[in-house]
């Protein structure tokens, strides 16, 4: 039986669960638990999907796809990204330094943060980073001496707060006023920002960029967004008699997590935003800008599945056992080391019995990790079979966003491996983390 969304693309349940053609069963085999499983043809079709719906709605204007390597990154990952013929946005030296390693094409490369380094900052220009986008006033200054030291005249974009609320939880949320990132346009922060751009000879404003936030169903935000940052481009035209070519719209796309969750495809949104664009830019007499977007979750988010063994399972009685109702507590080989999630942003997961169909009816159960907090806790709730047993697999789908790129090393656990599958093959592309290499850092 073909499973649908948020199981990856190519997963299927066939007494077990089968990922790509490869079995849970022999995936654990072969390369142990936890492990994270990526349905390989699941990323290109993601990837490819966003790029062919940027070329279909913006044509001309098409501008680049920059897959946020944040969402999670390595050097595979980088490769496939090559294939497909998209960007990269990288917010550190680090994510930077991975995609150079497999020669990631460096003139498509977005380098982002708020606090970047002067070594990162030098190391990008001296590579040729394609666009530097800018996120305060100290940034511009640095930029613009690292440029000029370096004899080059480096492409910026300034990020821009457009001031609106995404709809997503407040961590995840960052065009509103009272934030770390970008230059408010309300403010004037915005406006002033251009201004000591343009007063730098090395560095050329390409254009603006805005990243409203993350997980974000509704497109409203979006909209409103590019409405009022084509009024700043405006502004710009107005008062420069010249206009800026390009306009990165950010990330953001909400991905399904549970069963039901229709997310929003590729087309649909930027046909949506597609349209607000052209209509602001004639109301404005603008050229439409190039438009670019940096999409991780939806690229990478969906396609992975993590699977873990079970070690213990308990009831406990609540409310001390006076009305009779128990939880079924059932403790798997990880947890919040890696899936921060469910902890932190208080994400909600689904997760099945991935080695074995059971028929035996489900029990009100809590997923819970290993580690030594009542917190590590992967799903709250979830109606599982009541058989489960120590040994058992589980699968938890749609954690190929911010999983293993956020994943730690609490209580001194190692960090998961991460397998590619395709056409009933599996191999690995980030081997697991061994104590040892945990040791080799101690001095
Ligand atoms: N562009 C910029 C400038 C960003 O800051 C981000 C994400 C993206 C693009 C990609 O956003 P996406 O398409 O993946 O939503 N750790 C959180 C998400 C943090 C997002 C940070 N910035 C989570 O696990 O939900």
């Amino acid at each position: 039986m073909k499973l649908v969304e948020p199981y990856s693309g190519n997963s299927s349940f066939d007494g077990e669960l089968v990922i790509a053609g490869v079995s849970a069963s022999a995936l654990v085999a072969e390369f142990e638990t936890p492990l994270f499983v990526i349905d390989e043809q699941d990323f290109f079709d993601r990837a490819i999907a966003w790029r062919d719906a940027l070329e279909a709605h913006f044509e001309g204007a098409a501008g680049t796809v920059y897959y946020a390597g944040k969402a999670y990154l390595n050097k595979e990952i980088a490769r496939w990204l090559k294939t497909v013929g998209i960007g990269l946005d990288a917010c550190s030296g680090g994510e930077f330094t991975v995609a150079r390693s497999v020669d990631f094409p460096v003139d498509q490369m977005e380098f982002h943060g708020n606090n970047k380094s002067e070594v990162e900052i030098r190391t990008a220009i001296t590579a040729g980073v394609g666009t530097i986008v800018m996120d305060s006033f100290h940034e511009i200054e640095r930029v613009a001496r690292i440029a000029a030291e370096s004899n080059k005249i480096q492409k910026v974009f300034l990020r821009i707060t457009p001031g609106v609320e995404a709809h997503t939880h407040e961590y995840i949320s960052t065009a509103h006023e009272d934030q770390k990132f970008g230059f408010s346009i309300a403010s004037g922060a915005a406006w002033e920002a251009i201004v000591a751009t343009l007063s730098q000879a090395s560095l050329e404003l390409a254009g603006i960029h805005s990243h409203i936030g993350s997980q974000i169903f509704i497109n409203d935000g979006f909209e409103v967004a590019a409405v009022r940052l084509i009024e700043l481009l405006a502004k710009f035209h107005q008062h420069f008699k010249r206009e800026l070519p390009e306009l990165d719209l950010g990330g953001g796309y909400g991905i399904a997590y549970l069963p039901g969750e229709r997310a929003p495809v590729p087309h649909e949104v930027l046909g949506a935003i597609a349209t607000v664009v052209k209509r602001e830019c004639a109301e404005h007499g603008l050229r439409i800008p190039k438009i670019s977007i940096e999409p991780g979750r939806h690229i990478v988010g969906p396609t992975t599945t993590t699977l873990y063994e079970v070690g213990t399972t308990k009831s406990v009685q609540l409310d001390g056992g006076e009305n009779g109702e128990s939880r079924h507590y059932i403790s798997v080989d990880g947890g919040m080391s890696d899936n921060i999630r469910p902890a932190l942003y208080g994400a909600q997961y689904t997760a099945l019995l991935a080695n074995r169909l059971s028929t035996v009816p489900v029990v009100s159960s809590r997923l819970v990790g290993k580690h030594c907090e009542s917190g590590d806790i992967l799903i709250r709730s979830i109606d599982l079979p009541g058989d489960i047993i120590p040994g058992d697999l589980i699968a938890i789908p749609a954690t190929g966003a911010y999983g293993r790129s956020m994943a730690s090393n609490y209580n001194h656990i190692p960090r998961p491996a991460v397998v590619a599958v395709r056409d009933g093959r599996a191999r690995l592309i980030t081997r697991r983390e061994s104590i040892d290499d945990l040791l080799a850092l101690d001095i």
